[in-house]
């Protein structure tokens, strides 16, 4: 459950939206007038929350947004955190390109995290869309610049991972072609955290959208 609304300060600026299905939304909510209930710190951060109940398989998301307050010239940074793989590759592509075509409008900036094909072969029936190569696939879509990092990397370290033993480090110092590991011929389970940002050239506020 996304709280970045009740939790950064640095958002206090900033129109925040989060999209999902209606039932999940109601029970968000739900959870977090219970936890405002009983704690007294719990408070907005952000300029605003809005939650817009849509699927972003349908054609309709987008429009959605707009009703509920969304501009699209509006500088915006798009979450899409552990949501692209549970989407058929068209749908993923669909929803991606459509982020994408913001960078011609606005200045826009992409966070969200990518499996390798390995990793959507863990769970069979839930899986779907994955990208070996995030940092070819977003600039083929429109987006002008892409960071991909690995968890272990120091961008994606939090002073967690010392032992280079660690799957993660072990993964790292692998080259990202290589999708069995050589010392035990385990496949090669990996997650991208991407950055990807475009815009025609001018910067104003932003808006945050969550899914
Ligand atoms: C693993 S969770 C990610 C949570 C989210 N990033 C957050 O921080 O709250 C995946 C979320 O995506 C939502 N979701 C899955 N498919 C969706 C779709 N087609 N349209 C909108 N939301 C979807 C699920 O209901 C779930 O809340």
């Amino acid at each position: 459950m996304d709280t970045r609304s009740y939790r950064l300060g640095c958002l206090k600026e900033t129109d925040v939206f989060e999209v999902d299905f209606p039932s999940v939304l109601q029970v968000k909510a739900s959870l977090i007038q219970a936890a405002a209930r009983s704690t007294e710190n719990l408070g907005m951060t952000a300029k605003s929350l809005t939650r817009v109940a849509a699927d972003i398989r349908e054609n309709d998301w987008l429009e959605k947004l707009q009703i509920s307050g969304f501009v699209p010239e509006k500088s915006t940074v798009w979450i899409l955190e552990g949501i692209l793989y549970y989407l058929t590759h068209s749908h993923a592509l669909q929803v991606l390109k459509i982020i994408a075509d913001k960078c011609a409008l606005t200045q826009t900036i992409l966070l969200a995290d990518f499996m390798n094909k390995p990793s959507t072969m863990l769970c069979n029936s839930i899986f779907h869309f994955y990208s070996d190569w995030p940092d070819h696939l977003l600039p083929s879509l429109g987006f002008s610049h892409v960071n991909l990092s690995q968890i272990g990397d120091p961008d994606a370290h939090f002073g967690l991972l010392h032992d280079p033993q660690n799957l993660f480090n072990k993964l790292r110092n692998l080259p990202r072609s290589v999708h069995t590991h050589p010392d035990d011929g385990t496949p090669c389970h990996r997650l991208y955290l991407v950055q990807a940002s475009g815009s025609p050239n001018q910067q104003i506020p932003f808006s945050v959208i969550s899914v």
